[in-house]
């Protein structure tokens, strides 16, 4: 998406390559909305250190960066004996697997990566198609978004409030976004419409994340706390709500996403308010029976006990290029605990509809339409 960064406005996408260094850039998410940095992880480890430490986040993003890890990973092998290259490979795909055990983007994206990979008849010809492979995976990304808002937009009328969660947009992707893809289709088509961006504690992804980006795209938004969203629906002040997904099960019509999502659905069903999933088909789990066998990432507890943010600074700007000092505060009674669950699971029946990049459909109908989803089993 382009985005006005020193005073310049330019496209950026959240994950690239650069294939002489073999380095991946990445927009460094922590830091945003305050700071806008690219950095750049060197060796597949860095690279998983880059996902673990939510560097960079969301189902989408971490499935390009692990597909471009896998790459660097497989380039950064000198030698041509295939057994010795195959075994790098393993320890590449499992280090980078590790990394967030909820969204299964990285872990479809590798597999597509290495079964493509296995057609290379030499160690050079393997490497140059995993490079080969996880571009095409960040392409597909990119059109699978835009199609998602080609269908999404549809679902958007004018004057609507819309809701949405955690951060699914482009930041979560390689650009444009799931959940805000609809947003940015409507948008071009001249809709006006104004969106809700749940604060989404503990770490803030719609306040920090969500909200820049609409920012930057001049959609009309507003942060509430994530306890708001009963009370605005009650009072008819929410038309539609649309999430992503970290891991949609094609069987059941399960939704993994961020904590919280479960407890939107639950209140949108009492108000019946359509709530719908955006997905691209890499988030999709063929094989999973049932939801709670979804691995659940637990994350450390710091980050329920306390906040970051920045300080004021004089110099601070709306777009946030010159702020204060980064700094974590804590929160929470000193001498207290914390769970941390970061992710939950919505059953199908909460669910209106999953709009995918080939079509809306109904939970339940992702299994017998499994052909047209991409399932090759
Ligand atoms: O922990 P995060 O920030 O990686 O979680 C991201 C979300 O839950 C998003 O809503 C999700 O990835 C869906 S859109 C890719």
């Amino acid at each position: 998406m382009n985005v006005t960064v020193r005073g310049k406005n330019r496209p950026y996408r959240t994950v690239t390559f650069d294939a002489p260094r073999n380095h991946i850039r990445l927009i460094e998410q922590r830091l945003l909305p305050h700071t806008f940095k690219i950095v750049a992880p060197r060796t597949f480890r860095e690279t998983a250190t880059a996902i673990h430490n939510m560097t960079v986040r969301g189902a989408g993003a971490i499935g390009a960066t692990a597909a471009y890890g896998l790459a660097q990973g497989a380039r950064a092998f000198r030698g041509s004996n295939r057994r010795k290259f195959s075994s790098h490979v393993e320890t590449v795909y499992t280090v980078l697997k590790a990394a967030r055990p909820t969204a299964v983007d990285p872990v479809n994206a590798m597999n597509e990566i290495r079964r493509v990979m296995a057609q290379g008849k030499s160690v050079a010809e393997q490497q140059a198609i995993a490079l080969a492979a996880a571009e095409e995976f960040a392409n597909a990304d990119v059109q699978h978004c835009a199609r998602i808002g080609w269908h999404g937009a549809k679902l958007i009328r004018n004057g609507m409030k819309i809701l949405t969660h955690c951060n699914a947009g482009w930041l979560a992707f390689v650009d444009v976004g799931s959940a805000t893809a609809p947003m940015y289709a409507a948008q071009a088509a001249g809709k006006k419409f104004h969106v809700f961006c749940d604060e989404t504690r503990p770490r803030s992804q719609g306040a920090t994340l969500t909200a820049w980006e609409l920012a930057q795209q001049g959609v009309a938004h507003e942060i509430i706390a994530d306890n708001a969203a009963g009370h605005l629906m009650q009072r008819g002040e929410i038309d539609l709500v649309i999430v992503g997904s970290d891991r949609t099960l094609g069987r059941t019509g399960e939704v993994a996403n961020k904590i919280g999502t479960y407890a939107k659905a639950v209140l949108a069903k009492r108000h019946e308010i359509p709530f719908y999933v955006a997905i691209p088909l890499s988030t999709i789990d063929w094989n999973l029976r049932r939801g709670r066998d979804i691995p659940i990432e637990e994350r450390h507890e710091n980050e329920v006990l306390g906040a970051w943010g920045v300080t004021p600074s004089p110099k601070s700007k709306v777009h946030g290029l010159k702020s204060g000092k980064r700094v974590y505060v804590r929160v929470a009674n000193p001498t207290s605990g914390a769970r941390n669950p970061g992710f939950d699971v919505t059953p199908a029946e909460l669910i209106t509809g999953i709009i995918t990049p080939v079509g809306i459909f109904q939970p339940t109908e992702l299994w017998p339409r499994r052909r047209e989803l991409g399932f090759t089993g």
